[in-house]
C-alpha cells in the first residue's frame, strides 16, 4: 500500500498564522500536525508516501525533507491550486499506480493511529473504506446517511440539512477504482472536486464502500478552538516527568517536558506542559495544557491552555493569557510610553481579546 497525505490548502480559518505558515505545520504539543500524520502512516507499515503540496510547498519540504527521519520515502506532488481533495487524488495517479492507498488529510488527527484500519481494509478488500465520527454540527463536514443494516445510503458534502450526525473523517482507504470516480465527478458549488462525491460515485457504480465508525477522538484542526483542543488531548497523553532538582523558587508539578537548556527562575510550571529548548521562564506561571516553542522569553506573566510558537517574548502582562495561539516571533510586552494606551502591530486577520 501507498500513502497520500494532503498538505495544501489555504488554512483561511487560521489566519494570520497561515499567511506565513502551512496550517499542517501548526504545532500540537510542539510537533507539527503533519508529523503526527506521517508517523501514523509509517506505523501502519506504509513507507512510500506522496505529499500533495500547494502554495506552502517550500515550507512543507523544508520541514519533512525526503522522509528518511520518519523511516519513509516521500515524493512531493504539486497541486497548482486548491481544487479539491478529489483533484489531489487525480494528480497523484502516477505516484499511486494501481496499488491501494490510504489518503490522510494533513490537518486531521485521530487517536490510536490508523494501523487497525489499514489491517481491516486489507482483510475485507472493499473498493473503499471511510471513517465516520459523530459530531455536534455535521454541516461543516461530509455527512454519511446509513441504512438500517449499517450500509451507506448516501454521502453529501457539507449539507445545509444533514440527514445524520456522522461526519466523514479525513482518513480514507482506497483501491485504484477511485481514479475512475474522480474523473467522473463535476466540481461542487464551492468549485472543488469533492472526495465525498467521488466516493458517492463508487456507491452509484455498485462498488463496496465500507463504513467504519471511529470510537476514540478525532480532530480536524481547521479552527483555533480545535487546535487548542488537539493540543490538550496530545499533552494529556504525555507521561514524562521532569525529574530534576530545581533551585528555590522553582516548582514543577505534574507531567512536564522540558527541552534542552530551558531556564526556570522563580517559576511555577503546572503540567501537562511542554516547553521547547532554550526558552526562559522567569517570575511566571505556566499552567496546564500549554505548549511553548523554542527560544521564547516569558517574564512576569501567566499563561495556560495556549500554544506559543518559537522565539516569542511575553513580559509584564497583568492578566493571565488563556486560550491563545501566538505565532512565531510575536512580542506581547508592557511599554512605559505616554500616553498610557494599548499599542498593537497586528497582521491582517489577527484577533485580540481584551477584558
Ligand atoms: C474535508 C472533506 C469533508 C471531511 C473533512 C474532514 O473538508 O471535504 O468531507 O468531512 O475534510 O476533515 P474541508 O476540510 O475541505 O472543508
Amino acid at each position: 500500500m501507498k500513502g497520500l497525505i494532503l498538505s495544501g490548502g489555504r488554512g483561511t480559518r487560521l489566519r494570520p498564522l497561515t499567511y506565513t505558515s502551512a496550517k499542517q505545520l501548526v504545532p500540537i504539543a510542539n510537533k507539527p500536525i503533519l508529523f503526527f500524520c506521517i508517523e501514523s502512516v509509517v506505523a501502519a507499515g506504509i513507507t512510500e508516501i506522496g505529499i500533495v503540496v500547494g502554495e506552502t510547498a517550500d515550507e512543507v519540504r523544508a520541514a519533512v525533507g525526503d522522509g528518511s527521519r520518519f523511516g519513509a520515502r516521500v515524493t512531493y506532488i504539486e497541486q497548482e491550486a486548491p481544487r479539491g481533495l478529489a483533484h489531489a487524488v487525480l494528480i497523484a495517479e502516477d505516484f499511486i499506480g494501481d496499488e491501494p492507498f490510504v489518503m490522510y488529510l494533513g490537518d486531521n488527527l485521530i487517536a490510536g493511529g490508523i494501523t487497525s484500519l489499514v489491517d481491516e481494509f486489507q482483510e475485507l478488500g472493499p473498493s473503499a473504506e471511510i471513517l465516520l465520527a459523530e459530531v455536534p454540527d455535521p454541516r461543516q463536514f461530509g455527512v454519511a446517511e446509513l441504512t438500517e443494516n449499517g450500509r451507506i445510503r448516501r454521502l453529501v458534502e457539507k449539507p445545509p440539512e444533514p440527514k445524520s450526525n456522522l461526519a466523514l473523517v479525513g482518513v480514507y482507504l482506497f483501491s485504484s477504482e477511485i481514479f475512475e470516480s474522480v474523473r467522473r465527478i463535476k466540481p461542487s458549488p464551492r468549485g472543488e472536486l469533492e472526495i465525498t462525491d467521488a466516493i458517492q460515485d463508487l456507491i452509484d457504480r455498485d462498488l463496496w464502500v465500507h463504513p467504519h465508525k471511529v470510537q476514540g477522538w478525532w480532530k480536524d484542526t481547521g479552527k483555533l478552538e480545535d487546535v487548542l483542543e488537539a493540543n490538550r488531548i496530545m499533552l494529556d497523553t504525555f507521561d514524562t516527568q521532569a525529574h530534576r532538582t530545581w533551585p528555590p523558587g522553582v516548582k514543577v508539578e505534574g507531567r512536564v517536558e522540558l527541552g534542552e537548556g530551558v531556564e526556570l527562575v522563580d517559576a511555577l510550571i503546572r503540567g501537562p506542559v511542554v516547553i521547547g529548548a532554550g526558552t526562559r521562564v522567569e517570575n511566571a506561571f505556566v499552567g496546564p495544557y500549554t505548549a511553548i516553542g523554542e527560544r521564547c522569553v516569558l517574564k512576569r506573566c501567566e499563561v495556560e491552555n495556549s500554544i506559543i510558537l518559537s522565539d516569542c517574548e511575553i513580559q509584564d502582562i497583568p492578566l493571565r493569557i488563556d486560550g491563545s495561539l501566538i505565532g512565531r516571533n510575536a512580542r506581547i510586552v508592557k511599554t512605559d510610553f505616554k500616553p498610557k494606551a494599548y499599542r498593537f502591530m497586528l497582521g491582517d486577520n489577527s484577533e485580540v481579546g481584551i477584558t
